[in-house]
């Protein structure tokens, strides 16, 4: 179950511990609800279980990133990444959101699966043959998913994309069928089908089958993000909101100008979307790819959010596409990925997409108003600097103490780590050594 609120001030301040009890409590999950996630929510077995060659399972850290508002309720966003701030990210930019909250539109959940067809004689006769026998072709393929008709999925059309009518393949098209997958990612259901059509479509088009297997560029399977903060969230200490709105606007012009730029606006994005792919056992490849397909779709490499000025505030808005699921694939045998699920209250594909998509454009508010303002160096090397104190050996108040001092010196080393501790225990001013 999702939080009735999300709003959990200070919830970076608390021990882990502490913050699990919370969350419990929010997310009313059972008393054990973290056994997941101790040690490294795997166990050998599992692990070996799930790919070849297991030597080993390899953790990395699960957090949640709290204020988000999505649609009208609060989810907690489970996130795994192992960079640091990101979390701090996209909570920081959920609360200067959370006023009017992110708004989402997912599409129908609508993957293609391609067959290739090669060494054609006559193109455009093998297309109109196939396109005369498109309703066969998706009969076949609707009895092959009987159970995913039942919930109202299915194969829903078949597209005839010629692709060349000679060449070292001969003539070439490709059929594209549209399958929707309802809560599943589909990558097995959609690959099995264009297996099993692709010696019928083959004869159909005079031709050899080729390749049988999904695409990643799942243009009909998209989110659409939009969220607007006002001028008075976005100030800093350092700069007033009007100018940060100004600065943002203009990062996001710079996106759209260059391609290289874009590439890195586009990573920030990928930043808050990988870390809840990753948390909820999503094939983060597969998005990965269809996000770049998607934003090189022009024949220019575009950003995937862009963020637009308006009279006190600004507007931002993020279209990507978004293949996931809340059944099937990791899911199956992945307790923390489960768990991740759970604490989200994402029990649909449809609301994991909306939710992955929030968090995506959150990080890239967080990014551009960094870059926008102070740069982005200072919130990197202050949180940088809390985890070398930890790793000196600081706890408690002396975190912060000895974080402080490595970041007003600009020496965010472990070896200045270990000696501001070392002098700080030491001191007499300190009265919680441990
Ligand atoms: C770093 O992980 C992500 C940023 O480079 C994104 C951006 O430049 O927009 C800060």
């Amino acid at each position: 179950m999702p939080s009735s609120s999300s709003r959990i001030s200070g919830f970076y301040r608390l021990p882990p511990l502490e913050r699990r009890r919370r969350l419990l409590e929010l997310a009313e999950l059972p008393a054990e609800g973290f056994a997941a996630l101790d040690p490294g929510a795997l166990t050998l077995d599992v692990a070996d279980g799930m790919i070849e060659n297991v030597i080993g399972v390899y953790a990395l850290p699960f957090a949640v990133a709290v204020n988000f508002t999505v649609d009208g309720s609060d989810p907690l966003v489970p996130m795994v990444v192992e960079e640091a701030s990101v979390v701090a990210a996209a909570s920081n930019a959920a609360r200067m959101v959370r006023p009017g909250g992110f708004r989402t539109t997912v599409s129908a959940p609508v993957m293609i699966g391609q067959i290739q067809v090669t060494e054609i004689d006559d193109v455009d006769a093998a297309a109109a043959s196939l396109r005369e026998h498109a309703e066969d072709l998706l009969g076949d393929a609707r009895r092959l998913v009987p159970r995913l008709a039942e919930r109202g999925g299915g194969p829903t059309a078949l597209e005839v994309r010629p692709l060349t009518r000679g060449g070292p393949d001969g003539g070439v098209l490709v059929v594209h069928l549209h399958v929707d997958c309802r809560d599943a990612m589909g990558a097995n259901l959609v690959n099995t089908l264009c297996e099993a059509l692709a010696g019928k479509v083959a004869e159909l088009a005079g031709g050899r089958p080729g390749l049988r297997i999904l695409s990643n560029l799942t243009d009909g399977r998209t989110v659409a993000v939009r969220c607007s903060v006002d001028d008075a969230l976005l100030a800093s200490d350092a700069a007033a909101g009007p100018d940060v709105r100004a600065a943002i606007a203009a990062a996001s012009r710079f996106a759209e100008l260059d391609p290289y730029r874009a590439a890195t606006h586009n990573k920030g994005i990928m930043n808050g979307v990988d870390a809840v792919l990753l948390a909820t056992g999503q094939d983060w490849r597969a998005v990965e790819a269809g996000a770049h397909a998607f934003a090189a779709r022009t024949g220019t490499y575009r950003p995937l959010a862009v963020w637009r000025e308006r009279a006190g505030g600004l507007d931002g808005e993020l279209a990507m596409p978004m293949a996931v699921g809340t059944v099937g694939g990791a899911l199956h045998v992945h307790p923390g990925a489960r768990l991740a699920l759970d604490l989200a209250g994402a029990h649909t594909a449809e609301r994991l997409a909306a939710i992955a998509g929030a968090a995506g454009l959150a990080t890239n508010l967080a990014a551009l108003r960094a870059l926008a303002t102070e740069g982005i160096q200072r919130g990197h090397m202050a949180l940088h600097a809390r985890g070398l104190a930890r790793a000196a050996g600081a706890t408690g108040e002396l975190i912060d103490r000895v974080a402080d001092e490595l970041a007003a010196t600009g020496e965010v080393r472990p070896d200045r780590a270990r000696e501001v501790f070392a002098r700080l225990c030491s001191s007499h001013v300190v009265k919680d050594s441990p």
